[in-house]
């Protein structure tokens, strides 16, 4: 069942200093809270689900965080995947030198934009990416931000993947209990914003430019937690 209106409010973790030890705990909390929601196997499944005619070079991820879940899914595709530049954007520098050498052995190079993507979607177009992540991040906007962060979306990739807290009763009922897997208070309170805030139904595609019918857009619950949109354009897609 669902829970009616999307209420957008400012995380914990986006106000604190990055070294803060709240916020460095959390961040770590999140590797735990991607297991609890499956987000590699559903990032997987949503990918593969492209069917892109060519496995992708160019890859960015907006709100990359600690570059961790992406790593994930580096290291599950790494062997078909190859030569690949990774853009990891996020206003947060975050990523550790652990995490950029595990990237560098798999012969992926990456970039790290430290950045608004509110910026990043003023600047202008470059070449397009083949693939855009987003993971546990387009909740944070309104949607009149997100219409003009997805038209910038849609104007620099071919294919595009977001999973977002689903906006259910299950899932607001599952984010309060974020303490039993150890969640510090910015996680505890975070996670009942992100579900408040996350998306059901048609909204992603909603917010997605219509202008170009180039776009096949699907959007869907993917359990327990999820709520996954993909996008990908007829020229990206094998099918
Ligand atoms: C909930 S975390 C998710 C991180 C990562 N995608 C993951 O799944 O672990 C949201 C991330 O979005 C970043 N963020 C929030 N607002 C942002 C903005 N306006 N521009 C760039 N990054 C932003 C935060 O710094 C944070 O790393």
């Amino acid at each position: 069942m669902t829970i009616t209106e999307r209420r957008v409010e400012p995380e914990v973790l986006d106000s604190l200093d990055p070294q803060d030890p709240r916020a460095v705990r959390s961040r770590r909390d999140l590797r735990r809270v991607h297991r609890a929601m499956r987000s590699l196997p559903i990032l997987k499944r949503a990918i593969a689900g492209l069917a892109l005619e060519a496995p992708p070079r160019r890859i960015l991820e907006l709100g990359a965080g600690d570059g961790s879940l992406m790593l994930r899914v580096a290291r599950s595709f790494g062997s078909r995947w190859t030569n690949v530049e990774l853009t990891l954007l996020d206003q947060a520098d975050v990523v550790d030198a652990e995490t950029r050498e595990e990237y560098r052995r798999l012969g992926w190079s990456i970039t790290f934009q430290c950045t608004d993507v509110f910026a990043w979607a003023s600047e202008p177009r470059g070449i397009p990416y083949d693939l855009c992540i987003a993971n546990l991040f387009l909740h944070h906007f309104s949607d009149v931000s997100l219409a003009h962060l997805l038209e910038a979306v849609a104007n620099r990739t071919r294919a595009f993947v977001a999973c977002e807290p689903r906006r259910d009763r299950f899932s607001r009922w599952s984010s309060r209990c974020v303490g039993l897997i150890g969640g510090n208070s910015v996680t505890r309170e975070d996670a009942v914003k992100s579900v408040d805030a996350g998306f059901n139904g048609r909204e992603l595609s909603d917010c997605w430019p219509a202008a170009d019918g180039a776009w096949a857009v699907k959007e869907d619950r993917a359990f327990p937690f999820t709520h996954c949109f993909v996008a990908v354009h007829e020229r990206a897609s094998a099918s």
